[in-house]
């Protein structure tokens, strides 16, 4: 499947949070393939260089890059701003990076707890207290990941649970207040996507099997299914789209 062509986003400079692997991947190669400056941080160096020495074999731009853990809010900020300065300005911030361990609610401690919100909800709000002033005036987009899992509330991850539901609510939030700076704010909910990650730690055969008898299309979704989404949310054509939460989940809800 050819994905589609925004000519709105070639130029744009577009930062993503938790870019080098799975999703995020996707994202970086979905908006560098349509001409976008896109800059990057993770803790995962290594898949990083890896996702540039692919794109520079596509004859993409290397992506920018910084190793930084988004809990480091100092850190974070910083490397938005570097960005920005790198690349002449800031068209869209993509909220991407998550971390879905599984926890026993009983047995949390409040370490542990605040530890799974900064890096689920705290790094949302602070990259996006980073980006908005210098998100371009009239023209700028924020894209934070929540997921299903808000609407759906499974056992065995309250942590991230709590954290995506309060994706949605800051995405509403954050919509209202800067929409009259021509800033959209918008949240994606996918389902259940095939990742590396998901393959090697939940996705089992099993679990599989059982998520296809939930769904109404039965196909597994794809992190590029995903990504295809957030460059319609990034590019001008969804210029009257914010606040909303649009899920992707094969029709699992
Ligand atoms: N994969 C799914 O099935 C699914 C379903 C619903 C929602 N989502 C959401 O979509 C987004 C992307 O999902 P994914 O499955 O690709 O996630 P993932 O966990 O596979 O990847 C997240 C990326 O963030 C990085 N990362 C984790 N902690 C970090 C930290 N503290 N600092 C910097 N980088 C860090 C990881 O190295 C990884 O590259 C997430 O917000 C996730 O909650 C995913």
């Amino acid at each position: 499947m050819m994905p589609a062509r925004y000519p709105s986003l070639a130029g744009r400079r577009v930062f993503i949070t938790g870019g080098a692997t799975g999703i995020g991947a996707a994202l970086v190669a979905a908006f560098a393939g349509q001409g976008a400056q896109v800059g990057h941080v993770d803790l995962a160096a290594g898949p990083a260089a890896a996702l540039a020495d692919d794109l520079a074999g596509q004859g993409l731009a290397a992506p920018w890059f910084r190793a930084v853990d988004v809990t480091d809010v100092a850190a974070l900020q910083a490397a938005i701003a570097d960005f920005a300065a790198a690349a002449g300005g800031l068209d869209v911030l993509i909220n991407n990076v998550a971390n879905d361990t599984r926890h026993d609610p009983l047995a949390t401690g409040p370490g542990q707890w605040r530890a799974l919100m900064a890096v689920n909800l705290d790094a949302g709000f602070f990259a996006a207290q980073a980006a908005i002033p210098l998100l371009r005036a009239g023209g700028g987009a924020i894209i934070n990941f929540s997921s299903i899992n808000a609407l759906l509330g499974p056992a065995g991850m309250p942590a991230y649970v709590a954290a995506k539901s309060g994706i949605v609510g800051l995405t509403r939030a954050l919509a209202r207040q800067y929409g009259p700076d021509g800033i959209r704010v918008n949240a994606i909910l996918p389902g259940w996507v095939v990742t590396d990650r998901q393959l090697d730690l939940w996705l089992t055969p099993e679990a599989e099997a059982e998520w296809m008898t939930q769904v109404a299309l039965k196909q597994r979704i794809l992190p590029a299914d995903v990504a295809g989404l957030a460059l319609f949310l990034a590019a001008d054509d969804s210029r009257m789209i914010t606040g909303q939460s649009l899920v992707i989940d094969g029709g699992r809800t």
